[in-house]
C-alpha cells in the first residue's frame, strides 16, 4: 500500500520533467511570441490605467485658477482673468497634460484680448461653435462648469443624477473640442500620417462631439463620407446641429451600442478610434468585445485600415496624459488575436501613439 502511494507521489513529481524532456526530444518547443510582442514589465508605471478618480484631479492650484476665472466672468474683472491666465501658465507644465486647463486659459486670454484679436480667436467655425456653447447667455455654461467641476460656487441641483450627467458632458465637451488641442496633441501631424484621400469613407468610432469627424469631413470632401459613431446621443446631437448650421452633408450619425459599431458591411476605407480602445480593452466583457471587434471587421473594406490612437505610458519626468492610458503592446497583441496585423505606427508626442492595422 505504502509503496503504491510513494510510486504515485514520485510519478506526480516527475511528470512535468518528463513532459519537458519529451517535448525537447521531439523538437516540439513551447511557442514563443515574436520579440515585438514582449512587454517590458520592469517598470513602476502601470501598463493600463483607467483614469477615474485621479484622472481629473482637482489640485489646489487648479481650484484657485477656477475661482479667478469665475470672478473674471461674474464681475467682468480683467485683473482676475490676467491672474487666472498666469496661474494656468505655471501649472500647465506640471499638471493635467492634454486636459482642460489649456481650454479654460484660452477663455481667459479671449477676455483679455482686443475686439480685433477676439475676432481672430473665433475665425475657425468649429472653434466659434465651441465658444458659443460656453459663452451664450453671459458665459452661463462656462460659469456652470467651473462651479460643477471645481466646487467654486453654488448650484441648485448639486448631487442629483442629472447634475452628474451634465458635468460629465461638459467635461467631455471642453476636453475633446478644446481649441488648444492641436498644440498638445499635434492633431495636424496625426492627420497627415493617416494619408486620407478625397472620396474615402471613414468611421470615426467614439466620435464624441466631432473633433475628428469634422476634420475627416473636410479631408474626404463631397465624394467621401464620414460615419460619426457614438453611444452618447448628446455628442451626436451636437454634431447634427453644427452640420446643419454649416451645410455639412457628408457626415452620417450612428448611435451605436457597446457590442456593435452598427456600420454598413465592407464600406470603410478607414476605421478611426481615438482614445476609445483602452475602454474596450479594460471594461468590456469578453463576448461584448468579441462582437464589437467583429462588427468593425465586417465594416472594413478588404484593404481597409483600422487606426487606433491611444494614450501611452511614459516614464521618468515626462508628464503622462491626465486621463487613462494603456501600453500599446497590449492593444497590438490583442488585435493580433482578432486577426489584425500592425502595418505602421507613429507618435508625435510621447503621451499618444497611432497604430495602423490591416486584416490578414
Ligand atoms: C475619450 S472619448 C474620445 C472622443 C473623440 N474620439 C476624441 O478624440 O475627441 C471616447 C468616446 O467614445 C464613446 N464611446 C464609449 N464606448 C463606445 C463604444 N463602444 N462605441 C462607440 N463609442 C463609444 C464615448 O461616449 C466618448 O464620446
Amino acid at each position: 500500500m505504502t509503496s503504491r502511494l510513494s510510486r504515485r507521489v514520485a510519478l506526480f513529481l516527475l511528470t512535468p520533467l518528463l513532459l519537458l524532456f519529451t517535448r525537447k526530444a521531439s523538437g516540439r518547443e513551447e511557442p514563443q511570441a515574436p520579440e515585438e510582442d514582449w512587454i517590458k514589465v520592469t517598470s513602476r508605471v502601470s501598463l493600463v490605467h483607467l483614469g477615474s478618480i485621479d484622472s481629473f484631479d482637482k489640485t489646489a492650484a487648479g481650484i484657485a485658477a477656477a475661482k479667478l476665472m469665475l470672478d473674471a466672468l461674474e464681475n467682468n474683472n480683467l485683473e482676475s482673468a490676467k491672474e487666472a491666465v498666469l496661474t494656468y501658465e505655471k501649472i500647465i507644465p506640471n499638471e493635467n497634460f492634454g486636459g482642460e486647463y489649456t481650454a479654460i486659459q484660452w477663455f481667459g486670454e479671449y477676455l483679455l484680448a482686443s475686439p480685433q484679436q477676439q475676432e481672430a480667436f473665433l475665425e475657425e467655425p468649429l472653434v466659434a461653435e465651441f465658444f458659443n456653447f460656453f459663452a451664450e447667455d453671459n458665459f452661463a455654461s462656462l460659469k456652470e462648469y467651473l462651479k460643477r467641476k471645481y466646487g467654486v460656487g453654488e448650484l441648485e441641483d448639486e448631487g442629483s443624477k442629472a447634475a452628474i450627467e451634465r458635468e460629465r458632458f461638459l467635461e467631455d465637451f471642453i476636453l475633446f473640442n478644446n481649441p488648444r488641442r492641436e498644440e498638445w496633441e499635434k492633431t495636424s501631424k496625426m492627420l497627415d500620417s493617416l494619408k486620407i484621400e478625397p472620396g474615402d469613407t471613414i468611421a470615426d468610432i467614439g466620435s464624441g462631439p466631432g473633433y475628428y469627424s469634422f476634420k475627416f469631413s473636410k479631408l474626404v470632401g463631397p465624394k467621401g463620407k464620414v460615419f460619426a459613431v457614438d453611444t452618447v446621443e448628446n455628442h451626436l446631437n451636437y454634431i447634427k446641429g453644427v452640420s446643419e448650421k454649416y451645410g455639412v452633408n457628408n457626415i452620417e450619425l450612428v448611435n451605436n451600442t457597446t457590442d456593435n459599431a452598427k456600420l454598413p458591411p465592407e464600406e470603410m476605407d478607414l476605421i478611426y478610434m481615438c482614445s476609445l480602445y483602452h475602454i474596450i480593452y479594460s471594461t468590456s466583457l469578453e463576448p461584448v468585445k468579441d462582437r464589437f471587434v467583429e462588427s468593425m471587421k465586417q465594416a472594413l473594406k478588404k484593404d481597409g485600415r483600422l487606426i487606433i490612437v491611444d494614450n501611452g505610458i511614459v516614464e521618468d519626468q515626462t508628464l503622462p496624459y491626465h486621463g487613462p492610458y494603456i501600453a500599446k503592446e497590449l492593444i497590438i497583441s490583442q488585435l493580433k488575436y482578432y486577426g489584425f496585423r500592425l502595418i505602421d505606427q507613429y507618435a508625435f508626442i510621447p503621451q499618444r501613439y497611432i497604430l495602423v492595422f490591416q486584416l490578414g
